[in-house]
């Protein structure tokens, strides 16, 4: 049975965050701004999550690692900021309770009239994230909060999950082969199958996978780990590889090296609600 427990309130570096402690050991933090999770150590285990050590912790901007909750747009996909506002805002941390297997906290976002100036919709976000053992969860609900009469509107989101590898070339993402993926770095370019079963990364990679109904397994020489998701039918592979990334402002110029994000995903069809509707998705990361 959970238990509500007084939330770890911390600041990091200037920013106000959440610690939950499972009782077996594993603990995760999350900014409140932007619900972003920032650390995960599994029971025993060491980081999984990437963060750079050049983030710039500001108001109002996303650090550069964790796990940035994006919503409503993705990437350029529409005419908000570049992956949607969800992420540059503070949320409110609603619970966070010690159950017998897991901590966990929920936090909230609503629509404000920033909000309402960029997307004229009424919508409540509930961010929960649940640690214990090699697990950690994060589910995303969306609910469409306007008055029966208003019009429904759709959104992209996604779960940008930036995990921690010990050296990118070394790493293989298993689970891809078959997919159609659009490759970003080549716009305009057609969707293609993906042919290799375990792909290595070797070079600047920003792809959107389109339909992906099995768990993957990022595999390192020395590790594992299972990535599942539900009613997230797409996954984003990103690495920004040397050049890029040395022309990002908050990056060390070897943290590409360090990095591969695999991003639970909602994209290609995005989702549609109607007053009074809700919709859930889950990225699961468990650890070996
Ligand atoms: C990925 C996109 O999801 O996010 C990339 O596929 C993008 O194209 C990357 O560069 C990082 O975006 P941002 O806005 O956090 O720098």
């Amino acid at each position: 049975m959970s238990q509500a427990s007084t939330p770890e309130l911390i600041d990091i570096q200037g920013l106000p965050a959440v610690r939950l402690r499972a009782r077996d050991g594993a603990q995760a933090t999350v900014l409140l701004q932007g619900a972003q999770v920032l650390s995960w150590t599994p029971a025993g285990g060491p980081e999984r999550l990437y963060v750079s050590e050049q983030s710039a912790y500001t108001e109002g901007q996303p650090v550069r690692g964790g796990v940035p909750v994006i919503f409503p747009q993705f990437e350029k996909r529409g005419p908000l900021q570049r992956h949607g506002f969800a992420r540059n805002k503070p949320w409110t941390l609603l619970r966070s309770e010690v159950g017998r297997d897991d901590a966990l906290a929920v936090l909230r976002l609503c629509d404000d009239e920033a909000t309402r100036a960029a997307w004229p919709h009424a919508f409540a976000l509930e961010l929960t994230v649940a640690v214990g053992g090699g697990r950690l969860d994060l589910e995303l609900e969306v609910e469409h909060t306007g008055p029966a009469d208003a019009e429904p509107f759709s959104f992209m989101a996604a779960l940008h999950t930036y995990l921690r590898v010990r050296e990118v070339e070394e790493a293989r993402l298993k689970g891809l082969r078959g997919l159609d993926f659009q490759d970003c770095t080549r716009p305009g370019s057609p969707l293609q199958p993906e042919p290799s079963a375990a792909l290595a990364i070797g070079d600047e990679t920003d792809r959107i996978y389109f339909g992906a109904s099995q768990p993957l397994v990022l595999e390192e020489p020395h590790r594992g780990l299972v990535i599942e998701s539900q009613q997230f039918p797409d996954v984003v592979v990103w690495n920004p590889w040397e050049a890029k990334c040395a022309a990002m402002a908050d990056m060390p110029a070897l943290g590409f090296r360090r990095m591969l994000c695999v991003e639970a995903a909602v994209i290609g069809e995005p989702v549609a609600l109607q007053p009074g509707e809700q919709w859930w998705g889950r990225q699961s990361l468990v650890a070996d």
